[in-house]
Parts: structure tokens; C-alpha cells; sequence
């Protein structure tokens, strides 16, 4: 993985990916380290995966925090904060990449718990350590981006739903943002082959996969969508705002 960004494009600055021990989340962060970015690694669960890479970038010559925070505890975010303001003094870069609601055994309500009220309450306890410059990145989906015109699977309706409300709430923050000189964009992708939620949905939905790749042509892979989600974090912020990653057909525009 080489040169998705230019190389030393983050030279000095510092981002944050959420959901970062593994998956996209991963990659993403891999991709920001090799542009010169010092990072932190968010986990919920998996700290050895994260302390793993957290090695390899170290090896890049890179400052690394790994920091284990459950998003949907507001108290884990505000420490997680509070160690990068200690290590690091400061945010360049944060993609909000974390993301679930397919969990068995969660509260009704986690996805939204999860996918809106936590990603705000994550840029809101972040946004004292942006500056002018820096960027906040949201990452979701063409199933969640474009579910108010275009219906999905039911198994992954609410986590789609719950996203798009994220998108909102998140977007509602974009003037105070920009008054900061903070930039924000929302990067879509379609279904993700090899990804644990392409998988639960395969397995509801028996054929749902290759029906994707056909009618979009190709589906990304994780370190295909990853690299454009750390190029979102570099380059100029689209004027809507949104970065839409291969091909839309089969998803109306409102
Ligand atoms: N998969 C797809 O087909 C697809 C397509 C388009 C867009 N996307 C978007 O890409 C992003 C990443 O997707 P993915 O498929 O890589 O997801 P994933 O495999 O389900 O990974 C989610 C990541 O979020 C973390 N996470 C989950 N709940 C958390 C919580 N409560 N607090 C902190 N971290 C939490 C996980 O950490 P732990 O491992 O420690 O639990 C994991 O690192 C999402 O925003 C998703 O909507 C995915």
C-alpha cells in the first residue's frame, strides 16, 4: 500500500480514525501514517489488533496513540480527547469511520445511539482540538446516503436509516465548522467486498453481492475505499460536500 497520498502530504499533522483497529478504519489510518500523519488508533474491543499496527507505523517513524474508547459512552470519548490533547496538543485530521448497528443483542435503539448521537457527540469533543485547516471526515454508504429516495435491504434498513441521521445531524454542523476553517465531507461508498457487514447481508440475502457488482460494474475492496477516504482527509472539500466513491446508478438522487 504506497502512495494513495502524496508522499509527507500529512507531514506534522495529526489524525484520528475512529474504529481504527481493523477494516477500513485500518487501512484508512495505515494510508494517513505513510503520508507523514502521526495518528491515533480508536478501538472498541480489539487492542491487540490496534497495538499490532500501532507497531508497524511506529516502524514508519510515526507518533502513534492507540486509545480503546466505546463511542457510545460519552464519558470514554471525553478521555479519549483528553489523552490526544495530552500527547499530541492538537487534531489535524478525524474520520469518523466507526460504525455498527447489526450487533446481536444491543438496545433498540443502538444504531442510532451508535451511528448519530455518538458521531456528534465525537466531532462536538473534538472540536476544541481543530484548527483552521484541519478536516473532519464522515464515512457511510450509498444504502444509508441515499435511503430517503432509494429503499434497501430490510436487515440493514435501520443501520442505513441510522446513519443518514448521523449525515444530517453532522451536516447541521458544517457552518460552525467553516467558520473555524475546519472543512467536512461525507465519503459514500457502496457495499464493501470482503467486509463483515457485506457478509451478515450475503447471508440474509443469498445473491445480494454479485447482483451489486453486476449492476454497479465493480464493487471496492477495503483498501480501495479506504485510500478514498484518507484522500477526502487531503483533498480540496467538494462543494456539496460529498464524496461519492464508484458508480451510483440504482440510487436516485433527491
Ligand atoms: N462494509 C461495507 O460494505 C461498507 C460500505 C460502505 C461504507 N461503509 C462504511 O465504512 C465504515 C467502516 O465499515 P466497516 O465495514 O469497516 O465496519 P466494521 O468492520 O463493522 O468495523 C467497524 C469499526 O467500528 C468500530 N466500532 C464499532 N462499534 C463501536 C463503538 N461503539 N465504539 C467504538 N468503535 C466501534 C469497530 O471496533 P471493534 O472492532 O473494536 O469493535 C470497528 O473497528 C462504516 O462507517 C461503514 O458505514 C462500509
Amino acid at each position: 500500500m504506497t502512495d494513495v497520498l502524496p508522499a509527507g502530504s500529512l507531514d506534522g499533522k495529526v489524525a484520528l480514525v475512529t474504529g481504527s483497529s481493523r477494516g477500513i478504519g485500518a487501512d484508512t489510518v495505515r494510508y494517513l501514517a505513510e503520508a507523514g500523519a502521526d495518528v491515533v488508533i480508536n478501538y472498541r474491543n480489539k487492542a491487540p489488533r490496534a497495538e499490532k499496527l500501532a507497531t508497524q507505523l511506529r516502524e514508519l517513524g510515526r507518533r502513534v496513540l492507540t486509545v480503546g474508547a466505546d463511542l457510545t459512552d460519552p464519558t470514554s470519548v471525553g478521555e479519549m480527547f483528553e489523552a490526544v490533547e495530552a500527547e499530541f496538543g492538537r487534531l489535524d485530521v478525524l474520520v469518523l469511520n466507526a460504525s455498527g448497528g447489526m450487533e446481536s443483542g444491543m438496545a433498540e435503539d443502538y444504531a442510532l445511539t451508535l451511528n448519530r448521537d455518538a458521531q456528534l457527540n465525537v466531532l462536538d469533543a473534538a472540536t476544541p482540538l481543530l484548527d483552521d485547516g484541519a478536516r473532519v471526515v464522515f464515512v457511510t454508504s450509498h444504502q444509508a446516503h441515499f435511503i430517503r429516495t432509494t429503499p434497501t435491504m430490510p436487515e440493514y434498513e435501520p443501520v442505513a436509516l441510522s446513519k443518514r441521521a448521523g449525515e444530517d445531524a453532522l451536516r447541521e454542523r458544517i457552518p460552525g465548522l467553516a467558520e473555524k476553517g475546519i472543512g467536512f465531507t461525507v465519503v459514500s461508498g457502496d457495499m464493501i467486498e470482503g467486509t463483515i457487514t457485506a457478509t451478515l447481508l450475503e447471508r440474509a440475502n443469498p445473491g445480494a453481492i454479485a447482483e451489486r457488482r453486476e449492476s454497479a460494474g465493480k464493487l471496492y475492496n477495503v483498501s480501495e475505499f479506504a485510500a478514498e477516504v484518507a484522500r477526502a482527509a487531503v483533498d480540496p472539500v467538494p462543494a456539496d460536500n460529498t464524496r461519492l466513491v464508484g458508480d451510483v446508478s440504482g440510487f436516485a438522487a433527491e
